[in-house]
């Protein structure tokens, strides 16, 4: 077979992690990723056994087995519809399968696949998708693993999201037991075959209603109904760390108990733009034992890593005094070397000025922007700022239920009441040669590899 594949998916068939999601925007070149992946591992694979899942038969032959039949050489490959199996000649097969309802997955107990695969994943129940996942095993010595390709939504959108998106870092490698899981985002603009083919595709997709278009043109994952913060986009707030400039002024902002010690720091440049550069998420909310104010102290001098802090931000109730002792807790961090700042802690008013720094907007090239970003390793920021809810009896207010998703928007909300002050102005060539620096080149991905 001589085929090329785009940056994204040489990504996806290099790896081999125990779990793999390739996802994001329609047309990025999942799809074609794994048919192309698994005639890579069948042929390199003597006798290996995979198998590749659409929900539904119809969906299965008018994608997968069809595009397949397309590309996989006649020479080393035959189909046989009757069983929806395909063999190479050295003896490996990709069975076709579907798992429309729930007892569907019974068809395959006593199976035993190298590789087994998903293709929309979002389309089946997460009960599916653990009791197939375990039918991945054997004794061949074969790498194993659970490839899946998706966009966002679908019925199995949130348990997707969660098991992949909101605690995996793209492209970073997570470790949980021995196992291993990685998501892989994929933009339209990875696929070069089908921007050159088809370059008014972008065009149908912009026309579509505004959930549609964030899942299938961006491939945003942040798009359940009823999200507080709906401006936020992790395609435009959350990005790749950089290194500060030393004049860039730098605050810290807490929200403190012992359930949970939410704590950030956050780099101003010139022009009053904010960048969260890094967290301490602490807690019993979080399966902690919960941090003592002197361990609190202590973690927010790590925090500070050597950096002059300009004030420590926090809210008023930490300056009610204990009935017992006469001291507050502002009054303990003090004792232990953390002077905090107190700021007001109005919900509406400081909601509402947060909803203005994420705001997006376009900058003076046309991109998107918004004064407050994430640097990617803040991970528990970015899952509650995007996962936080209306308060369905108050719209101007978030849902104070789940508890733990309220410590670290709470924090971000007392470092926009502190009134942070801009550093001194840079030249704007400087500012936009980092900011942008990722979606200035969003075609760099066109650089292909040839896979023969
Ligand atoms: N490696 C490739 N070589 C040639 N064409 C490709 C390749 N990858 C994707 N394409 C083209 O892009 C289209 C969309 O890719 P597909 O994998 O179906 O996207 P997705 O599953 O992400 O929606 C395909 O129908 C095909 O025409
Ligand atoms: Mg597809």
């Amino acid at each position: 077979m001589d085929i090329s594949v785009s940056k994204r998916q040489k990504k996806f068939c290099d790896s081999y992690e125990s779990e793999v999601l390739y996802g994001g925007a329609a047309g990025g070149g999942k799809s074609y990723g794994q048919i192309i992946d698994a005639f890579l591992y069948a042929m390199k694979y003597p006798a290996s056994k995979q198998i590749i899942f659409r929900r539904t038969l119809p969906e299965l032959e008018k994608s997968i087995i069809r595009t397949s039949l397309m590309l996989y050489p006649q020479q080393v490959y035959s189909y046989r519809k009757a069983d929806h199996t395909g063999t190479f000649v050295n003896g490996s097969l990709i069975d076709f399968a579907y798992c429309d309802s729930e007892q569907d997955v019974f068809r395959y107990q006593s199976a035993e696949y190298d590789v087994i695969r998903f293709d929309e994943l979002t389309h089946f129940t997460e009960s599916m998708y653990l009791y197939l996942l375990s039918r991945c095993r054997g004794v061949n010595g074969y790498p194993k693993s659970v490839k899946s390709s998706t966009n966002p939504g679908g019925i199995g959108h949130s348990w997707v999201k969660k098991r992949f998106i909101d605690c995996c870092l793209p492209d970073k490698v997570m470790y949980l037991d021995g196992m291993t899981r990685v998501f892989i985002p994929a933009k339209i603009t990875d696929n070069g075959f089908l921007m050159k083919s088809d370059p008014m595709y972008i065009k149908r997709l912009e026309a579509l209603g505004k959930k549609d278009r964030m899942a299938l043109l961006d491939g945003c994952w942040d798009i359940a109904e009823g999200r507080f913060f709906d401006e936020f986009d992790r395609n435009i707030h959350v990005m790749t760390p950089f290194e500060i400039p030393d004049d860039w002024r730098k605050y810290i902002c807490l929200d403190y108990g012992l359930d949970m010690l939410a704590a950030y720091k956050i780099a101003v440049d010139g022009f009053c733009n904010a960048f969260v550069t890094a967290e301490i998420y602490e807690g019993k909310d979080n399966g902690g034992k919960g941090l003592i104010v002197s361990q609190a102290a202590l973690r927010l001098k790590e925090l500070c890593s050597g950096d002059k802090i300009r004030a420590v931000f926090a809210p008023p109730d930490l300056w009610n005094r204990q009935k017992d002792s006469g001291k507050s807790i502002a009054g303990l961090f003090a004792e232990n070397g953390i002077n905090l700042t107190r700021v007001s802690a109005g919900r509406i008013s400081g909601w509402m000025a947060m909803k203005e720094w994420l705001h997006v907007y376009s900058d003076e090239c046309g991109m998107p922007a918004a004064r407050l970003r994430i640097f990617d390793c803040c991970s528990n920021l970015i899952r509650c700022i995007s996962m936080l809810q209306c308060d369905v009896q108050n719209p101007s207010d978030c849902a104070v239920v789940p508890h733990e998703l309220t410590h670290a928007p709470d924090a971000i909300r007392y470092f926009i009441s502190g009134q942070p002050k801009p550093a001194q102005p840079l030249p704007p060539e400087y500012r936009y040669g980092f900011t942008f620096e990722k979606r200035l080149s969003p075609f760099d991905s066109e650089k292909q590899f040839k896979i023969i």
